[in-house]
């Protein structure tokens, strides 16, 4: 087993797995690794480079134009596409309904597991996703499923997207999280499922500060075992 750390965040989208492991990584020194962030760029990237979503062997080759740069206890991983800071950019509604499609092939998700694992070998890690529990880091001394149901989860992002100046359409925003969890439950590599020893946390109605709570609790629980 690794002498370093590792806490594993999975869940739905929307269920606040980067806002909760942003407050832990920063309270605890650990590093923050946002695996979603990997497959934005991805899609980002073949955007950019005109290639069609579906044309996996083209994408696959996009891989090594993307690097990630973090530090321990600081909440924010940056993206760059070669020498381009694409942090923001992956945000974008085009990457968030493409997305599913590009982390569904099996060239990219074998190459950005390597990339995963290493990191969390050299760091103590808190790392969110879909099969970090799962696949990436089976041997993480904390698994959380996140979970939220998806009217709040929706709610949740309708109010993110307003605060931003935007005018969302709850109805849409709402589908689209459906739309996305129900691909990424159902891809063939490493769907999103709870990991048999991952301890499930029902955010809906908590507060961000009581989930961190919940959360730093069940990490210094098993820290000191
Ligand atoms: O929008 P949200 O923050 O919920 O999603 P994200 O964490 O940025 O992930 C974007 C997409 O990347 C997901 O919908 C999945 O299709 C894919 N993903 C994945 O397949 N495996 C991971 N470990 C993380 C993300
Ligand atoms: O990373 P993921 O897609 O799971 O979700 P997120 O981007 O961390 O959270 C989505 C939104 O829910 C953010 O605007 C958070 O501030 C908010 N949130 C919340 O209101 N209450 C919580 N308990 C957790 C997150």
């Amino acid at each position: 087993m690794t002498k370093y750390f590792q806490v594993a965040i999975d869940g739905p989208a929307s269920a606040g797995k980067s806002t909760i492991a942003k407050i832990i990584a920063k309270n605890l020194k650990y590093v923050y690794v946002d695996t979603g962030a990997m497959y934005r760029s991805i899609t980002l990237a073949a955007k950019k480079a005109g290639i069609s979503y579906e044309n996996e062997e083209q994408i696959a080759e996009l891989l090594p134009n993307i690097s990630i740069r973090f530090e321990p206890g600081v909440p924010v991983q940056r993206v760059f596409l070669n020498d381009e800071e694409i942090t923001e950019a992956i945000r974008s509604t085009d990457v968030t309904n493409n997305v599913s499609l590009v982390a569904s092939y099996a060239s990219v998700r074998e190459n950005l597991l390597k990339y995963q694992r290493q990191i969390a070998t050299d760091n103590h890690v808190i790392m969110d996703g879909r099969d970090i529990g799962t696949t990436v880091l089976p041997d993480a001394q904390v698994k959380i499923f996140l979970v939220a149901s998806v009217e709040e989860r929706a709610e949740r992002r309708y109010k993110e997207n307003t605060a931003k100046g935007m005018t969302p359409d709850f109805e849409t925003l709402k589908k689209d999280i459906e739309d996305r969890d129900y691909k990424d439950s159902h891809r063939e590599i490493s769907p999103l499922t709870q990991a048999s020893d991952a301890i499930l946390v029902d955010t809906t109605g908590l507060s961000i500060e009581e989930v961190v709570s919940k959360i730093t609790n069940i990490i210094k629980k098993n820290q000191n075992n």
